[in-house]
């Protein structure tokens, strides 16, 4: 949840770390600080409560020196997002520096007994345990060796946490380390530098040859120079892998938020999606990297797919792909809930977790259980390199480029994409779908980046969007309803609303409606019905006349050219018709440009919404 950097070589570190933390605000953003420290081992500590701007003010102000340093851009946990409790934090002397994304578990106690030892803590925060055990393992036990008083430090933390540190003593070396499922850590070097950080982004500008961190290890970074080792102190051979990314791709690119070029690049990551996954010529699909063969597919008895938020929606579309091309019967968990609840898993279920980021820690608990009992695993990620692609067994790479915004949007039609192809690869691979249900599949799947850039096109163009923000950015609630495939869009329309406007919205399965929620509906209440022409399009027209009746508001994302909803909604958000399995992917679109021109309108910060991160790497 928190991002954090680390630099040293021959340059200035201060412009180095905010640059990287700039490009790590997405994961936190309620304070930040650094800590930047010259030859002769003096360190200069900068800290502010806020945005990234705040500390940049200070750095410019203050001038900080030296060619080494660590920074981080705070997502609170512990204690209040104010100054005293932003990172880094120091040992009692100052001596010892140290930033932390994760959670130590056991720190009350830990607190307590180094409080016992006569330890003051000036701060809220787990952190400072953190710096306060390796100052006394550093002064008793570990003869001066920072190396030995990390890791003597680290044995007693609980829980998942990735850790850079610095000491005074040693004034050309950072020392970094990963327990468990905590954000990452990636590390690169180029000559005489080398670069630490919690995500890709904040490094690719210098070096396209990165080594993430396994948890239980540790490196030791010196100028040019990146020693791996475990906890225990084992020498461990890491090669760096050269990353498809490029500095250019983690830039907004001209568009005022990272949001919107993620939006609008949708033509362009859907063919990403696709690339090497389709042979044409023989209507098949190829995906080499799931490792797994016809014969267990064959036996396949049961999906379960796990995720969390928009991934967790995307799952919800995944289970009709699967089970209406594929034939296997498919539930779909909530990462979080899956963990705690002694699940029946059998070595003939396929666990398929989907996540962007790839560090989701219940994500990657709850593949990892599925894993432990027996299931084959797989993973729908984004991020290369990312843990939950060394935790399965097999890989569907979402290959949508780095996705910055906090709210998510290019990355979940990446990833229906990729259902839709593990769909189609079941069904070949197990005989239950024939070659020429897979080639309409595939010619669909081909024709959707155009369709999507022409609806986008069309939105940029016609400025309905920025209209209908004018209109609905002072209403406070929101339904959203769907049925079937599009019951899961219409949650997470309401959930991009939700996340980046702050007005409640609420997604619902249309037939259930009457059940309830129709109570709500007024003048005041507006509904985004999700009606393109598809199998339920007549009972999502019933639905709107129920709407109607009662004087409520309905905007409809609709097939173009749908001449009754054009007349019975009050708005239409307009798709073009297409194949049914392909629909829902055009669907989201208006949903995700309606919450953000809605979020500009208010004049939120779109990338950086209240309260949230990007990668949720603790629980
Ligand atoms: O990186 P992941 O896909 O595992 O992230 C899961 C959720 O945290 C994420 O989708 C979250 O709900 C987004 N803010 C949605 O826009």
């Amino acid at each position: 949840m928190c991002g954090i950097v680390g630099y040293i070589g021959e340059r200035d570190a201060a412009p180095i770390l905010l640059d990287g933390l700039r490009r790590l605000e997405y994961r936190g953003y309620d304070s930040a600080g650094l800590a930047v420290m010259d030859r002769a081992g003096a360190v200069m500590v900068q800290r502010a409560a806020g945005k990234l701007g705040n500390l940049a003010q200070r750095v410019e102000a203050a001038h900080p020196q030296g060619d080494a340093g660590i920074g981080h851009t705070r997502w609170a946990t512990h204690g209040p997002p104010i100054e005293r409790n932003a990172h880094p934090h120091s040992s009692p002397d100052g001596a010892i520096l140290v930033v932390q994304n994760g959670i130590v578990e056991n720190f009350h106690d830990l607190r307590a007994e180094l409080r016992a030892e006569g330890y003051v803590f000036l701060s809220d925060t787990d952190t400072e345990v953190i710096a306060h055990l390796i100052h006394r393992f550093y002064h008793n036990g570990c003869g001066g060796d920072l190396e030995w008083a990390m890791r003597c430090a680290l044995a007693r933390l609980h829980g998942p946490n990735a850790i850079v540190a610095m000491s005074k003593d040693q004034p050309r070396r950072l020392i970094a380390a990963r327990l468990g499922h905590a954000g990452g850590v990636a590390a690169g070097e180029r000559a005489g530098e080398a670069f630490l950080a919690s995500d890709m982004p904040a490094i690719l500008s210098h070096t396209d040859e990165i080594v993430h961190l396994e948890s239980g290890q540790m490196a030791v970074v010196e100028p040019g120079r990146i020693r791996y080792s475990t906890l225990s102190g084992d020498a461990v051979e890491r090669r760096p892998v050269s990353v498809a990314w490029t500095a250019a791709e983690a830039d907004k690119g001209g568009y005022a938020f990272y949001m919107e070029k993620e939006i609008y690049e949708q033509a362009a990551s859907l063919t990403a999606a696709l690339r090497g996954h389709l042979d044409v010529e023989n209507r098949r699909v190829e995906l080499a990297a799931l490792n797994l063969d016809a014969g267990k597919l064959a036996a396949l008895r049961r999906v379960t797919i796990l995720a969390c938020g928009t991934s967790y929606y995307a799952g919800l579309i995944g289970k009709h792909y699967l089970e209406r091309l594929a034939g296997v019967p498919v539930e779909v968990d909530y990462a979080s809930e899956f963990r705690y609840r002694q699940p029946l898993v059998r070595s003939d279920d396929l666990a398929v977790a989907i996540t962007q980021s790839g560090e989701t820690a219940d994500t990657l608990a709850a593949a990892e259980l599925a894993k432990e009992r027996g299931a084959a695993t797989a993973a729908i990620v984004n991020v290369e390199g990312s843990q939950i692609t060394r935790l399965c067994d097999g890989v569907i790479p979402m290959q949508a480029g780095p996705e910055i915004g906090v709210a998510s949007t290019k990355a979940f039609t990446a990833a229906l994409v990729d259902l839709l192809l593990l769909a189609i690869y079941i069904g070949q691979e197990t005989g239950r779908l024939d070659a020429e249900q897979r080639g309409e599949l595939i010619e669909a799947l081909l024709a959707l980046p155009g369709m999507a850039g022409a609806l986008l096109d069309e939105a940029r163009r016609s400025g309905r969007y920025a209209r209908l923000a004018e209109t609905f950015h002072t209403s406070r609630n929101f339904l959203y309803l769907g049925r079937g495939m599009h019951y899961a869009i219409a949650r997470e329309g309401a959930l991009k609303l939700k996340e980046i406007t702050y007005i409640h919205a609420e997604g619902y399965p249309a037939g259930e409606m009457k059940h309830g929620p129709i109570a709500l509906i007024d003048e005041e209440w507006p509904t985004v019905v999700v009606a393109p022409q598809d199998r339920v399009y007549d009972k999502m027209v019933s639905q709107v006349e129920q709407i109607k009746a009662r004087r409520g508001k309905v905007l409809a994302v609709a097939s173009e050219g749908d001449a009754y909803l054009a007349g019975a909604a009050d708005y239409v958000l307009p798709i073009p018709a297409a194949n049914e399995f392909i629909l829902p992917i055009l669907a989201v679109l208006p949903l995700q440009l309606f919450a953000y021109e809605i979020a500009r309108r208010k004049g939120l910060d779109v990338d950086q919404p209240r309260n949230l991160a990007k990668s949720v790497t603790v629980e």
